[in-house]
């Protein structure tokens, strides 16, 4: 601009070398979350971001962790040291264990597993990886997905360009298994990535079947697609480990795809602060694993060095020991029932005032979130009831509890019947 940078005026604002940084929008979810805060009103109600809420609203340390807590505090061996590179060994393999299910030696000897920053680190850890690695030209993400997964990628691989193939169907609130499928089979060309959400979708709520989850593994082999799964919720969604599982399970076992599974453990242990998580790859031969886990190494040295402890311990301590493992799933149990009830108890709510629509897909939704069917007008107009969900119109359904349920299904009836339009054709 007419400077050299020794002739700059430092002290004007329109100077500075940021001057022309693009402002950008803030995060919808955090955002919302900050605008529920700030609202004043007493009876009030956040759907808003994805944690646990117990019946009283309030945020849920697990029983089983406060225990665990007690005892590392009480440990004289704890101390603060670094953790390698690749993190807590014990977190790590504990990790790997509860996602493949206690692999044998020869499939455990093909993967690759390393401690992140959670379930985002763990994605963007994935996507920095899988674009220095196999270059891919597309990666293809549900529509809807959840916000960040296009966020990630834009930063760590901005030159992938995202697709997204169908996934909600608006008329029914329920999977467009077709057409998913026929996008998938027209559209994608070998060597795409394609994001799979291993279970309770984000923000649908809606999985597909074992039977559809077979079809999307052959999909991926016959059209040599490559499958990148985000596991944020395992045994969240069902209250079982397994069954949460199923959907990783079946790709590795199938022994014929290579896959990367980005893992989080904020939502299944209430360690949401503490960014727990892994990555991990399924590689063709030991080998090719070696040498792609020097890589992530590599990557996350220049990253962030070394992973956090404190949550990696909690999580460790807990897989490691069966008693304390079954308390957990007991907890895990807990949650998901919890949220299962709460379902049940807002639909019973819309049936007994009559709100016109079809609301069953709230009990047929999955995990914690439940995709409304509301559009981004009634989700405004209920916000002026002090009631916060995403305009996509995305409920996180651990907000509820038996004391606001009535509330929040009024309110939704209210909009509902004032603007006229019903979430899902009536039955
Ligand atoms: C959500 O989707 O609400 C959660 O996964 C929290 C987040 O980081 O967005």
């Amino acid at each position: 601009m007419g400077y050299t940078r020794e002739e700059l005026p430092i002290h004007t604002k329109s100077t500075s070398l940021f001057h022309n940084v693009e402002t950008m929008p803030g995060d919808p979810i955090f955002g919302l979350m900050a605008l529920y805060a700030k609202d004043p009103a007493e009876k009030k109600a956040s759907l808003t971001i994805g944690v646990y809420r117990d019946e009283e609203g309030k945020p849920w340390v697990l029983p089983t962790v406060k225990k665990v807590e007690k005892m590392i505090a009480e440990d004289v061996a704890t101390n603060h040291e670094y953790l390698p590179m690749e993190g807590l060994l014990p977190f790590v393999e504990s990790a790997r264990d509860l996602l493949f299910g206690n692999p044998s030696p020869s499939l455990t000897s093909r993967i690759g597993s390393l401690q992140t920053i959670s379930g985002t680190g763990a994605v963007h850890l994935g996507a920095r990886f899988l674009n220095d690695t196999l270059s891919p030209k597309r990666i293809w993400v549900s529509d809807p997905t959840w916000g960040n997964h296009h966020a990630i990628f834009d930063v760590a691989a901005p030159n992938v360009e995202q697709k997204m193939y169908p996934y909600y169907d608006s008329a029914t609130c329920s999977l467009n298994f077709t057409g998913m499928m026929e996008t998938l089979e027209r559209d994608a060309q070998p060597g795409d990535l394609i994001l799979l959400h291993a279970c309770a979708h984000n923000p649908t709520g809606i999985d597909p079947t074992k039977e559809q989850w077979e079809k999307i593994a052959d999909l991926c082999e016959r059209k040599h697609l490559f499958p990148f799964f985000d596991s944020a919720y395992q045994g969240f969604a069902s209250g079982d480990v397994d069954e949460d599982a199923w959907a990783v399970r079946h790709f590795v076992s199938r022994g014929t795809l290579e896959l990367v599974v980005a893992q989080s453990f904020s939502k299944n242990f209430g360690l949401y602060g503490q960014r727990v998580g892994a990555f991990h790859i399924v590689a063709a031969d030991q080998e090719s694993k070696d040498k792609a886990l020097s890589l992530l190494i590599h990557l996350q040295r220049a990253e962030i060095s070394n992973p956090p402890v404190y949550g990696a311990r909690i999580v460790a301590f807990i897989l490691r020991n069966e008693e304390l493992k079954r308390e957990w799933e007991q907890d895990l149990l807990i949650m998901s029932g919890r949220i299962k009830a709460m379902r049940a108890a807002l639909y019973g709510e819309l049936q007994a005032l009559q709100t016109p629509g079809n609301w069953e897909h709230i009990v047929n939704q999955n995990g914690m979130f439940s995709y409304t069917g509301l559009s981004e007008k009634q989700v405004l107009a209920l916000r002026k009831e002090h009631i916060y969900l995403l305009t996509s119109g995305r409920a996180s359904i651990s907000g509820l509890n038996s004391e606001n349920v009535k509330m929040v299904a009024q309110a939704i009836d209210k909009v509902v019947r004032e603007s006229g339009d019903a979430p899902a054709p009536a039955a």
